[in-house]
């Protein structure tokens, strides 16, 4: 669904609703369950991209979203399923899209066109990354169920029984419940060697701070280790042996590749992992992120790099301080000012809207909820965010972002002008710019929830992104 293709996609990302509704003023009540179910889009959309690492753009990402989409509008009770082909085809009101498929609507005509997706590429990509087979068992916390899985994914590799002994030992497996010792005796029998997530952890580790492992050797050992960090407790036993700090210390290698990875990897150790989040801000994590931001070449690995702050930031008023303090608003606005950092300005605009409403939902919390802690409250209260951002013309940047041709970025942009609207309304009204930029939107908008509406769908995304500007546009009369 995404603009891949030439065209653009009907449905939002991901809600797409929050700051519409936040500069209608809505209750606050409403505010406040708004936030908690779609603050940190950025970071949480971000990571399926971060995730499928080989083509982020292509695979994962869009795989998810066509995912979403396909589910919405597939309501089986009432619609006749389409079977797509792999050329794009008109797609009449009625008909449900089988998940999977790749949706856009044509311009032109105005009609919703379908075709199968092509997804060679993805698992091509996919395969390459599967080295050998590994069991990957939590000794903490397995279940039978992941015995069984674990059995099955050995069983599929290693083609050596008949199905029915396969069947007959996962189920005996599955019956007896017993210590993880016992179980590595079966594995053994098997030949294969269990390796705890720890055990696993340790080793990649060691083998991307040893001297002699080759740089295809130390990538491979962190893409590996980021997929074992999105797990909160292997994230915490990283700190247990200095990995975090190793990890992190590449981030000041002399190699861009090396760089990358290790904000991968940080990325998702950081996420909604505080005990991570502390310990990444005394290894000086904050700075070395904001210096390959500022110094690192390649568009990939800033928005690695992006994605680890934004992590690192999210829920932690203290590096959000620093973050401050160290000129990371500096860092940001040399970004968005590159040229062709497009992306990278939406993400940067969508991290900065996300840290405004953090900070005013702790307070409405504060207020709200007389139990909040005090502490944390006075933490946010000197996150100087809003007076720095308007102080370094980011009323400006942001206003000047709506240009973007896509609807999704515009959608994110229209969110952040919604929010800093009580800090920037002078600078807006001011913005002869912006006032046409919103009159010539506020007409493409009316036309397409028009066509939106004549497609059957009333209160559509346009219709959304139309509500949005007019609000504005009467805001800044
Ligand atoms: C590197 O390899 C050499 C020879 O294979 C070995 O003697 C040495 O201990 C290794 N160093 C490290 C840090 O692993
Ligand atoms: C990484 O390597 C350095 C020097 O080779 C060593 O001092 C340090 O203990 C290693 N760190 C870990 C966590 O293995
Ligand atoms: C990165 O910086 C840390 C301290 O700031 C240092 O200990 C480490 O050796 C540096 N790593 C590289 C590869 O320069
Ligand atoms: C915005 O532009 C419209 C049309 O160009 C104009 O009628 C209106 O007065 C402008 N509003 C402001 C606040 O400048």
């Amino acid at each position: 669904m995404r603009r891949a293709m030439g065209a653009w996609r009907h449905r939002p990302l991901t809600m797409p609703h929050q700051g519409l509704l936040l500069f209608r003023m809505a209750p606050l009540g409403m505010l406040l369950g708004m936030l908690m179910t779609s603050c940190f889009t950025f970071c949480l959309s971000h990571k399926n991209s971060e995730f499928a690492l080989t083509n982020p753009e292509e695979s994962s990402t869009k795989e998810t979203e066509r995912k979403e989409t396909a589910e919405e509008e597939l309501d089986p009770k009432v619609l006749e399923v389409f079977h797509p082909t792999h050329e794009w085809q008109a797609l009449r009101p009625g008909h449900a899209v089988p998940a999977g498929s790749h949706v856009r609507l044509n311009l032109q005509t105005g009609a919703r066109e379908v075709k199968l997706q092509d997804e060679d590429k993805l698992r091509n990509n996919l395969k390459g990354l599967k080295k050998g087979k590994r069991l990957d068992i939590n000794t903490n916390t397995y279940t039978s169920q992941d015995l069984k899985s674990a059995l099955a994914k050995f069983k599929e590799g290693a083609d050596m029984e008949s199905s029915k002994e396969d069947k007959a030992r996962q189920a005996k497996v599955k019956r007896l419940f017993r210590p993880i010792e016992e179980l590595k005796k079966d594995f053994e029998e098997l030949n294969v060697v269990i390796e705890t997530d720890m055990q696993i952890m340790v080793r990649l580790i060691n083998k991307f701070n040893s001297s002699n492992s080759s740089l295809e050797e130390k990538i491979a050992a962190l893409f590996d280790l980021e997929y074992y960090v999105h797990q909160m407790d292997n994230a915490q036993d990283l700190l247990s042996f200095g990995g975090l700090q190793v990890v992190i210390n590449g981030l000041n290698s002399t190699e861009p590749l090396l760089k990358e990875y290790a904000a991968f990897v940080l990325g998702a150790a950081f996420s909604s992992n505080p005990k991570v989040q502390v310990e990444a801000i005394e290894g000086g994590a904050l700075q070395k992120l904001l210096v390959v931001l500022a110094t690192e070449q390649s568009l990939t690995a800033k928005k690695k790099v992006l994605f680890a702050l934004c992590s690192l930031l999210r829920h932690f008023p203290y590096a959000q301080q620093q973050f401050l303090k160290l000129g990371g608003l500096q860092v940001l606005r040399s970004l968005v000012q590159e040229k062709g950092m497009e992306v990278l300005a939406v993400r940067v605009v969508t991290l900065l809207y996300d840290l405004v409403t953090e900070k005013m939902f702790a307070e409405e919390e504060a207020e709200l909820m007389r139990e909040t802690s005090p502490e944390k409250l006075q933490q946010y209260r000197q996150v100087h965010l809003l007076p720095g951002l308007q102080e370094q013309g980011w009323c400006e940047i942001t206003a000047h972002l709506l240009a973007l041709p896509e609807h999704d970025a515009r959608e994110k942009v229209l969110q952040t002008l919604g929010a800093l609207l009580a800090t920037c309304r002078d600078r807006y009204r001011q913005d002869s710019q912006l006032n046409r930029t919103l009159v010539i939107l506020q007409a493409e908008y009316q036309a397409l929830a028009a066509l939106e509406l004549q497609d059957g769908e009333d209160e559509g995304y346009f219709w959304e992104l139309l509500g949005s500007i007019n609000s504005l546009l009467k805001e800044l009369r």
